[in-house]
């Protein structure tokens, strides 16, 4: 006889909580304080964001990092010194946090949607492929959850067609590729900063590159438009200030201390979880190809088919929280199905192209079907223990032996 859900009055299987988010300690309070008596707390007067910078892009494979106040900005940064112009095609995935696809109308470009790989729940060359015009003019894959893209598909497209690639990578600090870290393998990456980012500093993000010229540019908008050797109130590019400031840097500093250690956590125990849950019926956790060499799991995502499982993943969850395992149903809908691609509430920006656009009728059946069935679980689980990715995979076996009560007592989320 199986356990009574604690939905419905039963024991929980989890009572004592996970790992907490950020982590932080004594190094922090001695940098920050060491920030705060220097008295220089501006990008432009302290080393702790020019040293971030070094040591981040050199984590990542890369020769530039130029620190930015957010992972939205430094995509479009990334567009516009790659030299993207009015009313250019840019390729997105369409199951991705907003900014993705919003930075490129910050630039002025068009996002066009290229649906993503049901298994691996990365965007798929073959769509990519699909959607490319003559006005394509760069791709934005995303390395969700921290799962990097097939590159090496999405490289040689880009290569054939003359794209710019800059990989998001704001799920994927510290992944690999084929042994080659994320952010490294595109003419550009992007990073995060942000809370709930695998390293944090509140708010923050980094653009990282091999190539000379892309990262001057990038440094010239990232400061006012400024230039190597120019005068100080000389300015060249439409730019702004977006540089990161040095008390950010401080703590930046700290985490990348900590960020192999806690990659190399993360990605053990959802591998090993991974493992655990494949044999439920239904469950379909992020497929990892051969090609992921280090998965960063800032998410651990699976999809839950409610015919095959026996309840929907809305009623899944609500089980689950219950057990005491925290998790989400993530996005409700895919982009082009969100308020602003609809109405076209893009303000001032590639007016033209709004006229002859209709995102309604974008073909992402791969992304409206993750909506409805995938569950997340963040990553701060994964810097637990064993026991901790046992307690997981028992919370989803106990709901699934109970999945008739479940989807008796449907209601919604
Ligand atoms: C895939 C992806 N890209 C970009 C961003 C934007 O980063 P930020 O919040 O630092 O602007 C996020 C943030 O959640 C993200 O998840």
């Amino acid at each position: 006889m199986s356990q009574k859900l604690a939905l419905f009055g039963g024991k929980p299987v989890r009572t004592t909580p996970f790992t907490r988010w950020p982590v932080f300690g004594k190094t922090e309070e001695k940098r920050l304080l060491r920030t705060l008596h220097s008295g220089k707390w501006g990008r432009l007067q302290g080393n702790e964001v020019a040293l971030f910078e070094s040591r981040f892009a050199a984590e990542h494979g890369c020769k530039h990092g130029i620190a930015v106040v957010n992972g939205t900005v430094s995509l479009r940064i990334g567009l516009l010194a790659a030299g993207i112009q009015a009313e250019d095609e840019v390729i997105v995935p369409p199951y991705t946090f907003f900014s993705t696809a919003s930075a490129v109308v910050e630039a002025n470009a068009v996002p066009v949607f290229a649906d993503v790989d049901l298994e691996t729940f990365n965007i798929c060359p073959k769509a990519i492929e699909a959607a490319i015009t003559p006005r394509t003019k760069a791709i934005i894959p995303v390395h969700f959850a921290g799962q990097v893209a097939d590159m090496t598909a999405i490289m040689a497209i880009a290569k054939r067609r003359k794209l710019i690639v800059i990989e998001d990578a704001a799920h994927a600090h510290g992944g690999r590729f084929k042994d080659q870290p994320a952010g490294s393998v595109g003419h550009l990456g992007s990073f995060s900063f942000q809370s709930s980012k695998n390293m944090t500093s509140g708010e923050g993000g980094i653009i990282t590159t091999n190539d000379d010229d892309l990262a001057e540019a990038c440094r010239s908008i990232q400061s006012c438009g400024r230039i190597p050797g120019g005068l100080w109130y000389e300015h060249h590019v439409m730019s702004g200030n977006y540089r990161l400031g040095e008390f950010q840097g401080a703590i930046l500093n700290c985490q990348l201390d900590r960020l192999e250690t806690q990659t190399r956590k993360r990605d053990q125990n959802g591998q090993y979880l991974a493992a655990k849950l494949n044999d439920l019926p239904g469950i379909f956790p992020q497929k990892r190809p051969t090609g992921c060499t280090r998965h960063s799991y800032h998410l651990f995502m699976l999809r839950v088919d409610a015919a095959r499982f026996g309840a929907h993943r809305n009623e899944v969850i609500k089980a689950l929280q219950a057990e005491g395992i925290p998790c989400s149903g993530g996005y409700v809908v895919s982009l082009p199905n969100q308020p602003f691609f609809r109405n076209k509430a893009f303000g001032p920006y590639i007016p033209k192209a709004a006229d002859r656009l209709d995102y309604t009728k974008s073909k992402i059946p791969n992304s409206d079907l993750l909506c409805d069935q995938t569950i997340w679980l963040e990553q701060s689980l994964f810097l637990g223990s064993r026991k901790d990715m046992d307690d997981i995979a028992r919370a989803f076996e106990k709901v699934y032996d109970n999945r008739n009560a479940l989807s008796k007592n449907a209601s919604p989320l």
